[in-house]
């Protein structure tokens, strides 16, 4: 396994010129300066070729350049490429079918479209608090919805996304996120990890801070995202949703990063047997073209003409990127996603066998979290080691991205193949070694 010699030339000069004039707000864990790419492979400007794990944080579901993705939108171009949401085109039209149709509900539906998950985030805000008149919401510790003010509000990741911006939305109270690995509250007895948290939250949010007439919406990632890839346990969200239905409470699942079939099915709270209200998506909704949407129940869409919008909703590319990528996902990728991703996540579990440092695996299709702790009994996360582990992988051509305190996501594209796979995992393997030894883990 050849070590790349990064950044190359091409990549430094670039850096230096972007150093000098972009925000330095975004993260840059490492120097990838992108050439092109096609389905999962990508090559730096300096030709330099890797695998992309990361797929621009879950969303080039199809995966680079797909061509269908391609000729749509060329198609699109070609007859127009705005019109304004002040008006109607049929792309618009054909894709909120499409998505009321794979909506994670029986019954009908209506969309809302923006351009970002921050924005779909901020739609269902709103339109819980204009449905029940009310205006509470309870978010998750370790949950992310964007940067938006009200989405920012909710998010509770990493106080750094906080710090200088306050004050922010008022009536967001957080509660635990069900972890099973790390579980925040003591186990109530007779109960499960996940109907602890909505006890907690009947006796102690609704029964001491919200009361029931006041509070509005939940709103949840199914699984968490930047939060670790934490996948709550089978009991949670059947609870949850008794606890909203007998309370009127609004329940919303941000499903920007985990839906569009990257657990495998079109949105991830379909592992967990429950209808949501609302859903949130964007990412992977159109392959990279900027599109977001709030998906909801029909009858919970009362807003009057004029009192939410946007310019660029229902952005004509945007719609021609989407359908072609659902058309897709639906006849193929999703049944890959189901198949190949079961085959990493036991890849990975093979991997946890032979390094120590790998304290848990978990999640669904081409979702799927490694965690690294410095020891199995204690727990602690191993920051430095996952950051190396992330580090090594690039200088061997496989780009990852970290989340949670010690975790590393594994989130190809949807079409990515077994023998891909295969190059990733041994990549892997070969990075943690290297990251065990350094960090003196045997
Ligand atoms: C679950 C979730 N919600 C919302 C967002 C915000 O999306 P965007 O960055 O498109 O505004 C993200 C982004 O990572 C996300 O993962």
């Amino acid at each position: 396994m050849n070590k790349l010699n990064l950044p190359g030339p091409k990549a430094k000069a670039l850096i230096e010129r972007d150093d000098r004039i972009v925000s330095r707000s975004y993260p840059r864990d490492y120097p990838f300066v992108m050439g092109h790419g096609k389905g999962t492979e990508v090559w730096d400007v300096d030709g330099n070729r890797f695998l992309d794990f990361a797929a621009g944080i879950a969303v080039v579901s199809t995966g680079h350049a797909n061509s269908a993705v391609v000729k749509a939108i060329q198609d699109q171009a070609e007859h127009f490429i705005h019109i304004s949401s002040d008006f109607y085109h049929e792309g618009w039209i054909r894709l909120s079918e499409k998505l009321g149709e794979i909506a994670p509900w029986d019954g009908p539906s209506r969309i809302f479209a923006c351009n970002s998950g921050t924005e779909a985030v901020e739609a269902s805000i709103k339109l819980a608090r204009f449905h029940t008149k009310a205006t509470q919401f309870v978010g998750f510790l370790g949950g992310f919805h964007g940067r938006t003010i009200g989405a920012v509000t909710f998010t509770a990741s990493k106080a750094m996304y906080k710090n200088g911006f306050t004050p922010l939305m008022n009536g967001v109270v957080h509660v635990p996120f069900p972890n099973p690995y790390r579980p925040l509250l003591q186990r109530r007895p007779g109960m499960g990890h996940g109907e602890t948290v909505v006890a907690y939250i009947e006796e102690e949010i609704i029964g001491r801070l919200i009361p029931p007439d006041d509070f509005a919406g939940i709103l949840i990632e199914p699984i968490q995202g930047e939060g670790g890839y934490v996948v709550p346990p089978d009991d949670f969200f059947p609870a949850l949703k008794t606890l909203c239905d007998k309370y009127g409470i609004v329940l919303i699942a941000d499903e920007v990063q985990s839906g569009m079939g990257r657990t495998g099915k079109w949105w991830a709270i379909e592992n967990f047997g429950i209808e949501p209200d609302m859903i949130t998506s964007a990412k992977g909704l159109a392959s990279g073209m900027p599109l977001g949407a709030l998906i909801s129940k029909a009858d919970m869409m009362s807003w009057p003409r004029g009192s939410h919008g946007n310019t660029y909703g229902g952005n004509p590319i945007a719609c021609a990127a989407s359908l072609a990528t659902i058309d897709q996902i639906e006849n193929g990728y999703l049944e890959n996603t189901r198949v190949t991703g079961a085959y990493a996540k036991e890849g990975l579990l093979d991997l946890q066998k032979k390094h120590k440092s790998i304290g848990d695996v978990r999640g669904f299709g081409f979702m799927l979290g490694i965690e690294f702790v410095k020891d199995r009994e204690s727990k602690i996360p191993a920051i430095e080691l996952r950051d190396d582990v992330v580090h090594f992988a690039f200088e061997r051509g496989l780009l990852l991205l970290g989340c949670g305190k010690s975790v590393i996501r594994i989130t190809p594209p949807l079409s990515t193949s077994k023998q891909e796979v295969d190059e990733a995992l041994a990549i892997l393997d070969e990075s943690i070694r290297l990251a065990e030894e350094k960090h003196k883990i045997s």
